[in-house]
């Protein structure tokens, strides 16, 4: 995925991006109100080193001290120093516990030891810090006072005082006071984290999902994926479940879309204009009723005579879609208890429609039936171009024995939806059973920005060319009769 790709799945997958950043607000947010504040007191000490008054023996006692510091500054936190502390102050804590509260550090080259304390208080931060600085001064100080080895007397480069006390002594230079504000939380702090974490989040996410996503986004994508043309891409539009059937004269994308996808159609077989023809798709709610009802409309309003046939014996809704009978149809005509004429309705102009009939037991049987190639023939004979409508390849093998009748399928796929490998399936499958696949339509495909508003209407269009003049057609029957 490049950046480009990236910064449009951002803009598709922005409601992810939001709540990550709530969530990671709220959290950092709540995280700061619910911890306790903790106060942290600061006290300095100087290790001065007693010496004699020459230069000599003062820069000598100043490098001493200075090697002697860092040291000193690890004594800070053992028990020796924080056992008293924890007695003296009485503390509800450990010597350990405190210990971990204390931080000394000596300031490279410098004779200084900082102690810092945290506490929840603030008061008790700054007796705990000068109550070790005290309790730490008399330790080194013990320390530095040890017995004097033999014969050290006679060495004239000795730090030792002569009276056998510590050469060292630790004075404070800044005593603790109680800090005014906590170290911890950090109001301002957490929320940056919290928003700048939130949008890593978020931004990871959505490449994350951009990455696992295997659905095809554009139909650019889904003609380079299956190499099979693109007839038509027919927008998304939310009044379709209202108003599922577009006049081929409306001015809206979707007439223009279906009046695209029938004259793509027409052009693409102009040799050999294909008669009976299956709209398929490999899953459930694609757009295949929808594509297949429109379609029929739009070749019906260009002046082809035009059969609609619900193959869908799984989930019929071509009859109500036109709000038409649909008890009697189709398996009426092949358990033989109709006539094809006799339960042919109209859904005006030149569109007939023939509804599915009483949903059967055994759709798969019915309509991989020998009869059932035998009436889509009839009709083939009498209608310039028969559309049916099916059910999905993929969860039942009812269209694969349908299709293998039909002279040519369009296979829709749903935008954003459809995954790589259903599509691949699904044209994989009616390859095997040589069903020849006229081409795609790329349904509820989102709608280009700059298309939103007005339209050219059918500015620039070609007349819809018909199928074929009536010698044409009685040699296509005679070939479809042949063929089959
Ligand atoms: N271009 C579109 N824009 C918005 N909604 C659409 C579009 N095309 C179809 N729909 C809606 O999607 C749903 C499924 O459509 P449709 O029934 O045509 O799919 P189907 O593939 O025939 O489903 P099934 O597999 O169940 O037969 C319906 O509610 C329909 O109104
Ligand atoms: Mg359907």
């Amino acid at each position: 995925m490049d950046l480009h790709g990236f910064l449009k799945a951002l803009a598709r997958r922005w409601p992810t991006v939001v709540v990550c950043l709530v969530l990671a607000t709220g959290a950092a947010l709540a995280a700061t109100s619910l911890s306790t504040p903790v106060y942290e007191a600061r006290t300095q000490l100087f290790v001065a080193t007693r010496t004699g008054d020459d230069t000599a023996q003062m820069n000598q006692g100043q490098s001493f001290s200075q090697a002697r510091v860092q040291s000193y500054a690890a004594i800070v936190t053992t028990r020796q120093v924080t056992r008293p502390v924890v007695k003296e102050l009485r503390l509800r804590t450990t010597p350990e516990e405190l210990a971990s509260r204390i931080t000394a550090v000596a300031p490279l080259n410098t004779v200084l030891i900082d102690i810092t304390v945290r506490d929840t208080e603030p008061k008790r931060a700054a007796r705990i810090a000068n109550a070790v600085a005290q309790r730490f001064s008399a330790v080194v100080e013990r320390l530095e006072a040890p017995k004097r080895p033999p014969g050290s007397e006679r060495s004239g480069k000795s730090l030792r005082t002569a009276d056998g006390t510590s050469p060292v002594s630790l004075g404070v230079t800044q005593e603790a006071v109680a800090p005014i504000g906590p170290v911890s939380p950090r109001p301002l702090l957490n929320l940056a984290a919290g928003v700048l974490g939130g949008l890593l989040l978020g931004a990871g996410l959505v490449a994350l999902r951009e990455t696992l996503d295997t659905t095809l986004k554009t139909s650019e994508a889904l003609g380079e994926f299956t190499a099979l043309p693109g007839l038509g891409t027919i927008p998304y539009d939310r009044n379709v479940p209202r108003q599922p059937l577009v006049s081929a004269d409306g001015h809206c994308h979707r007439a223009e879309a279906f009046r695209k996808l029938r004259t793509n159609l027409q052009f693409s077989q102009v040799d050999e204009p294909p008669r009976i023809i299956a709209v398929t798709s490999s899953v459930p709610g694609e757009g295949k009723t929808n594509t297949a009802v429109n379609l029929a409309l739009s070749l019906a309003e260009a002046g082809l005579s035009t059969c609609l046939v619900d193959g869908d014996l799984r989930r019929p809704c071509v009859a109500s879609t036109f709000g038409l009978v649909q008890d009697a149809g189709l398996t009426t005509v092949l358990i033989g208890q109709a006539r094809i004429e006799d339960v042919m309705q109209q859904a005006g102009g030149r569109l007939s429609v023939l509804a599915s009939g009483a949903v059967p037991p055994n759709p798969t049987e019915l309509l991989a039936s020998a009869r059932m190639e035998e009436v889509l023939r009839e009709l083939a004979d009498t209608y310039e171009v028969v559309i049916v409508d099916t059910a999905p390849l993929l969860p039942v093998a009812d269209t694969l024995g349908l299709a293998s009748f039909a002279q040519g399928a369009l296979l829709v796929v749903r935008a954003a939806k459809t995954s790589r490998e259903q599509v691949r399936t699904a044209a994989e499958s009616l390859d095997r059973v040589s069903v020849r696949v006229l081409g795609t339509v790329f349904n509820m495909a989102p709608v280009p920005r700059g298309n939103r508003y007005g339209t050219y209407g059918s500015y620039g269009e070609l007349p819809a060319p018909r199928v074929s003049d009536p010698r044409k057609e009685a040699s296509a029957a005679t070939r479809l009769a042949g063929e089959k």
